[in-house]
């Protein structure tokens, strides 16, 4: 039989018991954190999707890999097999092991950055953008227009505007772009896959300019299966070759290994030119560690690289892909505004047509956000204009483009009943919808202040 149920591709070795909190008790823990659930403690939360960065599960394998790793401070055995499958992977030249995601932007973006710069990416995610702009330099996201539309059903809404990087390019000048980058999936975009036809485009764009392409990779095997799902010419290809093919069209490589490497701390910089190798392998040993480190435990270089073969395998893509598309379509079905079609590792409720009734100033992804909390002990994120909202010269906010609430699911934590569960709680709230009401700050830092803002519901 060809069975309909995807079922999850482990079995349970150890558990992590969660805790249940009343609604009476969430309201005054809500209270308590000035109804940002940032401020929440994790204990307090029944189902955590604040993030999929960092809280996957790790195999058995992973952990025997704890066990085994070579904590030698040069040449250590785990570096060699980190490096190896990383290769094996991405078929570039350099690896170097940095303790997360920025890291990795950091010291890429301190070497080609700079003031008169400028760096297009399909959409740049908060770190990499900061890195760009703490160097002096401009990001910029050229994302495709059908990306900008929550509710166009497209197969690859994570591609970049090829024609606008070209016309880009020709504006600001060759030499003031030091590289052009894709994020796959795209994160800040609904976690949208791009396609392979697109990365090669804007590969032959870059090519035609000499200048390099650089993937950031975070997401890369969960692209690699949208591919597989929906690029034609690929339905028979592993996630692996699909992923080699993608690399092969790359320069250089960022990645956060809390993500697509199954792993809760680790990030990687790869590339091919020798003398950008050079440079950053020195920056490194200032902000991270010796090259063959970098800002990790030898362990964690160990886990790194089992996650690495791990997640393309084929079963847990499936299950990966399919459990966010399920959740998502569970949500349509009852009318819930999403971004469609769901990507790789969230779902993201469209909070403007969630709550029409809302202004943009009464923030409606954080009454949705602090809902969730009440009504089931679920945390999520804003991601609209309490995340990015900016103001005019008189105070008054410049809301964000989208108001989103962003549930990020970990890989390998939750079980098909949770996510049941979760369906349960959201449709409930979105029943429920005319009784939220608007939030305001009490408290808010002069910069990234959704982490530790304070807000009080307008009544
Ligand atoms: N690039 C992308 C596309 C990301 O999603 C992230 C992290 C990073 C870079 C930075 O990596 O956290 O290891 O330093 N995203 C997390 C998230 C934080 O919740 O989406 P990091």
């Amino acid at each position: 039989m060809k069975p309909k149920t995807i079922i999850e591709p482990f079995k349970i070795k150890s558990v992590e018991p969660i805790r249940f909190t009343t609604r009476e008790e969430r309201e005054v823990l809500l209270k308590e954190a000035g109804y940002n659930p940032f401020l929440l403690p994790a204990d307090d939360v029944l189902i955590d999707l604040l993030t999929d960065s960092g809280t996957s599960a790790m195999s058995a394998k992973q952990w025997a890999g704890i066990m085994e790793g070579d904590e030698s401070y040069a040449g250590s055995k785990s570096f060699y097999r980190f490096e190896a499958v990383i290769k094996s992977i991405t078929n570039l030249k350099y690896i170097i092991p940095t303790h997360q995601g920025r890291a990795a932007e950091k010291i890429l973006f301190s070497i080609v950055g700079g003031p008169g710069k400028y760096f297009p990416n399909n959409t740049h995610f908060d770190t990499t953008r900061a890195n760009v702009e703490f160097s002096g330099a401009e990001a910029v996201d050229l994302l495709n227009e059908i990306g900008k539309h929550p509710e166009i059903r497209a197969d690859f809404k994570g591609n970049m505007d090829v024609e606008k990087l070209e016309t880009f390019i020709k504006e600001k000048g060759v030499e003031n772009i030091p590289l052009c980058m894709i994020t796959v999936t795209n994160n800040s975009g609904g976690g949208q896959p791009v396609s392979m036809q697109n990365i090669k485009d804007v590969k032959a764009v870059c090519n035609k300019y000499g200048i390099p392409l650089f993937l950031d990779a975070c997401r890369f095997a969960e692209n690699a299966y949208f591919i597989k799902m929906r690029e034609k010419g690929y339905e028979n290809k592993t996630p692996l070759e699909i992923a080699q093919e993608m690399f092969s069209y790359a320069d250089g490589v960022t990645m956060s290994a809390k993500k697509d490497a199954l792993v809760n701390i680790g990030g990687f910089l790869a590339m091919n030119d020798d003398e950008l190798a050079m440079k950053c392998r020195n920056l490194l040993i200032v902000t991270e560690g010796f090259p063959t480190y970098g800002g990790l435990a030898g362990r964690d270089l160990e886990a790194v690289a089992q996650g690495l073969l791990e997640i393309v395998d084929e079963h847990y893509l499936q299950y990966r892909i399919r459990s966010v598309e399920y959740l998502g379509e569970r949500l349509v079905a009852a009318g819930v505004p999403i971004i469609e079609p769901p990507g790789g590792h969230a779902i993201y409720i469209d909070a403007k047509r969630f709550l029409p009734n809302i202004p943009a100033d009464q923030y409606p992804g954080q009454s949705i956000v602090c809902e969730l909390y009440l009504e089931g002990g679920v945390r999520a994120v804003e991601i609209g204009s309490v995340m990015f909202g900016k103001k005019d010269k008189n105070g008054k906010l410049i809301p964000s483009m989208m108001e989103l609430v962003r549930m990020a699911i970990p890989r390998r934590v939750y079980t098909q009943s949770h996510i049941d569960y979760l369906i349960e709680v959201i449709i409930e709230v979105y029943k429920n919808r005319d009784r939220l009401k608007g939030y305001q700050f009490t408290y808010e830092a002069p910069m990234l202040r959704h982490f530790t803002a304070r807000f009080k519901p307008i009544i």
